[in-house]
């Protein structure tokens, strides 16, 4: 038998997020935070975070690198995902998303364990190359650029290091034809690079968004 792809049964996720209750009050704090100024409400789902801080504790990332701050939902998970000693430098392009960001980092007692850097990816990354290798990078920016922190990632992490991408499922874009919009085109490159590559065994994690995650080879 062929099984399916995914589960949206609202009984088995509302049993799911009552047991493992994957947003406490201080992803909830960030979240409200992030709405009273006036942030656009596209964090990670609660329980996509709780995947990245348990991705990360798998592969024990003592260094990681974030595109896309936004308000530090993320983040944060991935700084509880790290031990002590781990340091996350995170990029975002709008200063208002940065400040927001970086009183949640502060409020979660992780002000010095992130370096924030605030402008374009395409500027920043390269950068960051001499920080590296990397342990594991989280890619959760503009569509478009998937392909380039993508490349970035499989140039910069350690083997057996990990990708994880944000909007796998393009929001349900994905398998348009690439000649409609940009996105599309862009995200399709993006998992051809993923799972043909050579340089990553990846697979995609069914959430809602889609969370494509890479081991770099
Ligand atoms: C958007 C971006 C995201 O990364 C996301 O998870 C949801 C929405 C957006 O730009 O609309
Ligand atoms: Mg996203």
């Amino acid at each position: 038998m062929n099984k399916q792809f995914g589960n949206d049964r609202a009984d088995l996720s509302a049993y799911i997020d009552r047991v493992y209750q994957p947003e406490d009050q201080a992803l909830g704090e960030i979240r409200e935070r992030s709405r009273l100024a006036g942030l656009p409400d596209i964090q990670v789902a609660a329980l996509d975070a709780r995947h990245l801080e348990i991705l990360t504790r798998a592969c024990r990332a003592r260094r990681a690198v974030e595109v896309g701050a936004l308000g530090g939902y993320s983040g944060v998970s991935i700084l509880r995902g790290m031990g002590k000693q781990g340091v996350l430098d995170t990029i975002e392009v709008e200063p208002k998303h940065a400040e927001v960001a970086r009183e949640s980092f502060r409020e979660n007692g992780f002000a010095k364990r992130v370096r924030l850097h605030v402008g374009a990816a395409g500027q920043v990354l390269p950068r960051l190359r001499r920080r590296g290798p990397y342990d594991l990078c989280f890619i959760d920016a503009d569509k478009e650029g998937y392909p380039v922190y993508l490349l970035w990632a499989a140039n910069n992490l350690r083997k057996g290091g990990l990708v994880i991408l944000d909007n796998a499922f393009l929001f349900g874009d994905l398998a348009k034809s690439p000649s409609e919009n940009a996105a599309t085109a862009a995200m399709q490159a993006t998992h051809e690079m993923l799972a043909h590559s050579g340089r990553f065994r990846a697979t995609v994690i069914p959430t809602g968004e889609g969370l494509a995650v890479g081991v770099k080879i």
